[in-house]
């Protein structure tokens, strides 16, 4: 457990925590899931979230018998957008979940009167923030408690991942009981862990991301390596054996060595955000919007083309590598979205965006970012105009 310990002591320090505040998990999800627990959320209580969120937030919700209840972004931002909050507040809400979209923090201020108003929770979730800023402040460290998440794709990685942060004593207290009653991960899992986390650093070039990721999806799909979501996460809210797991040693290991390229690696996002902006004025469009109270992470930079299928398809063929995050109001969910209490056409500008919208790398600095570029200006006559 020594490289857990170094690990929160490197996450506390990076945050300006204190490590007694932090607790680890195996990923995001299961420490949003604990914390949601230890907030005390009841059956039938409802948990306000953006309606472009990834499915494992709602499922956490759905587990401890509350409600998701969704509220339409702002295109421009793709965070919630605090002018529809109100409209969804009910007696039974209880909580607000302030996401960090791509990088960029909600309007925290904004959300924090609604929830002091109507006398209501309200944490972040940070999975995508971590490295950015409030307002000067950490993302993470804006509200009552944060989950962060460590997966594969996020600011640093540790392959999968969690990280909760709890401005208060008593409620980082509850965290350390859940965090310390969590049974480790097995042998097994570790080791795949591992051996992933290794094909990754050494193995993975443009050449074999399309085919890894493709294989990645399909193998954890079907539970056969250690993925971001089981198939059965994404079939039904129903919690899957096996998912309240600890942070493993590897995950640890493999958080302290990030850590230490964090700088480098926000930076490449920056770069090759400035990149992707420059590219957007040179065809006469906007660049990423980023409001005056934010800095931004760019942990993918979002855009959106008219045909994605067409658009993922050339850039496999350019062997450009492409994300598809929020393909979904509750991504990667394509159907049966009432099991999760989404009601299709409830938040249009979500479900147009996610339609639309393809990821472009950023962290590959600026020398991936220039071929990504040049592949976006040669099929520029397939970016989506807005009606
Ligand atoms: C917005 C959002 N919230 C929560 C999560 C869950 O994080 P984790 O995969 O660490 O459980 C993700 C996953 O990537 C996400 O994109």
């Amino acid at each position: 457990m020594e490289a857990n310990f170094s690990y929160k002591k490197a996450l506390a320090a990076h945050l300006g925590a204190e490590m007694g505040q932090l607790s680890l998990f195996w990923k995001g999800r299961i420490g949003l899931y604990g914390l949601l627990r230890s907030l005390d959320l009841k059956a039938e209580d409802e948990v306000i979230i953006p309606a472009f969120t990834c499915v494992v937030v709602a499922n956490a919700i759905i587990y401890l018998g509350g409600q998701p209840v969704y509220v339409d972004i702002d295109p421009l931002t793709y965070n919630m957008d605090p002018e529809k909050v109100a409209d969804r507040i009910t007696a039974r809400t209880r909580l607000i979940i302030a996401q960090n979209t791509f990088g960029l923090s909600s309007d925290i201020d904004a959300l924090r009167d609604i929830a002091q108003q109507h006398d209501l929770g309200l944490i972040e979730d940070c999975t995508h923030g971590y490295g950015g800023y409030y307002r000067g402040q950490p993302n993470g460290t804006l509200t009552q408690a944060a989950f962060f998440s460590s997966q594969w794709n996020k600011t640093f990685s540790t392959g999968i991942g969690g990280i909760v942060y709890c401005r208060d004593e008593a409620l980082a207290a509850r965290m350390a009981a859940f965090e310390a009653d969590l049974p480790a991960p097995g042998f097994g899992a570790s080791t795949m862990l591992a051996a992933q986390l290794f094909v990754r650093r050494y193995l993975l070039s443009p050449a074999l991301y399309w085919p890894l990721v493709r294989l990645y999806r399909w193998l954890s799909a079907r539970n056969i390596i250690t993925g971001s979501s089981g198939g059965q996460e994404l079939e039904a809210p129903v919690m899957p054996p096996g998912y309240l797991q600890a942070c493993a040693r590897v995950q640890a290991r493999a958080g302290l060595q990030a850590l230490s390229r964090l700088p480098e690696n926000l930076q490449n996002r920056q770069d090759s955000a400035a990149i992707y902006d420059r590219l957007m004025v040179e065809l006469g469009r906007s660049p990423l919007f980023v409001p005056d109270y934010a800095h931004h992470t760019y942990i993918q930079y979002p855009l959106l083309v008219k045909d994605r299928d067409r658009f993922v398809a050339l850039a496999t063929q350019h062997r450009i590598p492409l994300n598809d995050w929020m393909n979904s109001p509750i991504h990667p969910v394509q159907t049966n979205w009432e099991r999760w209490n989404y009601t299709a056409g409830s938040c249009p500008e979500a479900e147009r965006v996610s339609r639309h919208i393809v990821n472009l790398p950023t962290a590959g600095g600026a020398m991936e970012a220039e071929k990504v570029a040049a592949f976006v200006r040669q099929y520029a006559d397939e970016l989506y105009d807005a009606p």
